[in-house]
């Protein structure tokens, strides 16, 4: 990887997540504010031309995945164009989606087929009148068609997104772990965290310690895997199944350590953590003519100021910020 996207913490910069989009076909609670949010109008959204251009760029000095994340991704018409012409740059290693799953099941034969290499779908609960309340719309057995449509097309594993949030879902943390026993499954179990807009509160954060306590209780066995350093998330197996079961502790135990994400938004805007209002346009420079070297710059020197972590929960929860349906996760 380039010097460029190295930051002054020595973090290697490899993974860039795309937000295609600002629309979702779903409200969820955590996610969409509930008046909404005020869209950019379409023109001043990356075009796929543009959004091709910048990838080839962040690939050529050294990211190797990609993900599609939104609002929703497959919202956008241009999806299977956009996922065909990234997956044929050269070192790209992965192009990952982060889905709701609600059209998923009928697009992802053609996605596929289109060089898609891994799919993260969100599952809050498996009761549908518990989706509609938190989702604020239907389909829950879309997205469950989903999941399995991507099991039989092959995609292993199927990562389920689970935010767990305390007096909606945290009774389910067992059924979800079911979902593992007999499919190449792995669930991830998400601390929930504060955006602009979501009413975030700690008391409604289902800590890591306890979202645990709750497997361990009903499934003695489960053991503990090896992690990717960069990964997000923390792997475990209960022996026997077929799948796995993750957590990720954003809030009580972050992982900015090892951080190698970077995020370019629908709007253009480099954001190079999640958290917190530092943002660069590349849209506008690259409208205005820049060129690679010129917008490398821009990306470089955005890197160089990224911070080594955010500060602790009550101070995230005060920062500024977009709401995720802005930013993509
Ligand atoms: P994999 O590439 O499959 O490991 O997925 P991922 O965890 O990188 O991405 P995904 O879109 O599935 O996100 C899962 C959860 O991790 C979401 O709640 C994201 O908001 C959160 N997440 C993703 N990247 C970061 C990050 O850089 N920092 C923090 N704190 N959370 C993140
Ligand atoms: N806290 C934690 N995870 C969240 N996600 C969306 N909003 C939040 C939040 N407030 C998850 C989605 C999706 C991923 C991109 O981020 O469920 O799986
Ligand atoms: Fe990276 Fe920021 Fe996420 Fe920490 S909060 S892991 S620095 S993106």
């Amino acid at each position: 990887v380039s010097d460029m996207l190295v930051d002054s913490f020595g973090r290697a910069h490899t993974y860039l997540r795309i937000s295609l989009s600002e629309r979702c076909n779903l409200r969820c609670q955590y996610c969409m504010p509930a008046d909404g949010v005020e869209l950019t109008p379409s023109s001043e959204l990356l075009s796929k031309d543009e959004i091709v251009r910048l990838t080839n760029l962040f690939v050529n000095y050294g990211v190797n995945k990609i993900r599609l994340t939104g609002g929703e991704p497959t919202i956008r018409r241009d999806i299977e164009d956009i996922c065909l012409q990234l997956s044929e740059i050269k070192g790209l290693n992965t192009l990952a989606i982060t889905t709701n799953g609600i059209t998923l099941a009928r697009k992802l034969p053609k996605l596929k087929k289109c060089g898609l290499t891994a799919l993260n779908i969100s599952l809050d609960t498996l009761i549908p009148a518990k989706f509609e309340l938190m989702t604020r719309r239907k389909g829950h057995e879309k997205v469950i068609e989903s999941i399995n449509a991507a099991v039989a097309l092959g995609y292993d594993p199927v990562k389920v997104n689970c935010v767990v949030m305390r007096g909606f879902n945290e009774d389910e943390i067992c059924d979800f772990v079911e979902l593992t026993r007999e499919k190449p499954i792995n669930v991830r179990f998400i601390e929930f965290m504060p955006f602009d807009g979501n009413v975030w509160n700690v008391k409604k954060l289902v800590p890591y310690s306890e979202m645990i306590d709750r497997v361990v209780k009903k499934y003695s066995d489960l053991k503990r895997l090896k992690d990717h350093p960069t990964d997000t998330a923390k792997n475990f197996q209960v022996e026997g199944h077929c799948g796995t079961v993750s957590f990720i502790t954003s809030m009580t135990e972050h992982f900015c350590g090892s951080c190698n994400r970077l995020r370019l938004l629908a709007d253009g805007n480099l954001k190079v953590c999640l958290f917190g209002s530092a943002e660069v346009s590349l849209r506008d420079p690259m409208r205005n003519g820049a060129d690679d070297s010129e917008l490398m710059e821009i990306i470089g020197r955005a890197v160089k100021r990224k911070k080594a972590a955010h500060a602790g929960m009550f101070d995230i929860a005060k920062t500024t910020n977009r709401p995720m349906i802005r930013i993509g996760g």
